[in-house]
């Protein structure tokens, strides 16, 4: 799989990083060229979750490059044709709302708009507390888009958050093999 080039976009859903990097292990361990990209609100924000300059410098390390992390450094993904694959995980109702509206104001969003001019597949890992009441609209649009797949989805704590919606951080790695493969890992909705 040496020729595969994947990004790996994280956005500011503090609480799941953790995971995420884990998830960026197993995606590193399969393909051996991934580029990290993160979204500014991750590059700025420390929270009680962790300090941004350190998950940054943990994905520098997992990666062995260095996190793109502003639209400019993400625009080239469109014209260089750089990534076989873009992975946004985790991705927040912010950046899926941006994603399902066709708003680029963002390292993510660009990268996402750029890769996706190439007719190249997007991989999104969402992970929100509105995702079956204000993100729902978008999820919807973006599950009816070309060369748009989920990593299998479902309600991470229907009592006490019923309108949460966060993916299955352990299927990113066999979702992103799917992808390329141009399938949808199946099945995509998971039971809570
Ligand atoms: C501690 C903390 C945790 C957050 N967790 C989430 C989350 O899990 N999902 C989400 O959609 N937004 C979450 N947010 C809000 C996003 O960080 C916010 O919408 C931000 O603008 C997202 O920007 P981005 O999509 O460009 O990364 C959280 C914010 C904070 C401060």
């Amino acid at each position: 799989m040496d020729n595969i080039t994947v990004g790996f976009a994280v956005c500011g859903s503090f609480c799941t990083h953790a995971k995420a990097m884990t998830a960026l292990e197993q995606v590193r361990a399969r393909w051996q060229n991934v580029i990290p990209i993160v979204s500014e609100c991750t590059a700025e924000t420390d929270t009680r979750f962790g300090k941004a300059h350190d998950l940054m410098r943990e994905m520098e390390r997992i990666c062995d490059h260095r996190v793109i992390a502003s639209v400019k450094a993400a625009e080239p993904i469109g014209p260089q044709h750089l990534l076989d694959l873009l992975i946004i995980c985790p991705c927040t109702g912010n950046t899926l709302g941006k994603l399902a509206s066709g708003v680029t104001d963002s390292s993510v969003t660009m990268a996402a708009k750029a890769h996706l001019r190439n007719g190249r597949p997007l991989l999104i890992a969402p992970s929100t507390n509105d995702g079956l009441s204000g993100s729902a609209a978008s999820i919807g649009a973006l599950l009816n888009r070309k060369y748009i797949y989920f990593v299998p989805f479902g309600q991470d704590d229907p009592a006490k958050k019923p309108t949460s919606l966060v993916a299955d951080f352990s299927q990113v790695a066999d979702a992103a093999q799917a992808a390329l493969e141009g399938q949808q890992l199946q099945p995509l909705l998971l039971r809570t």
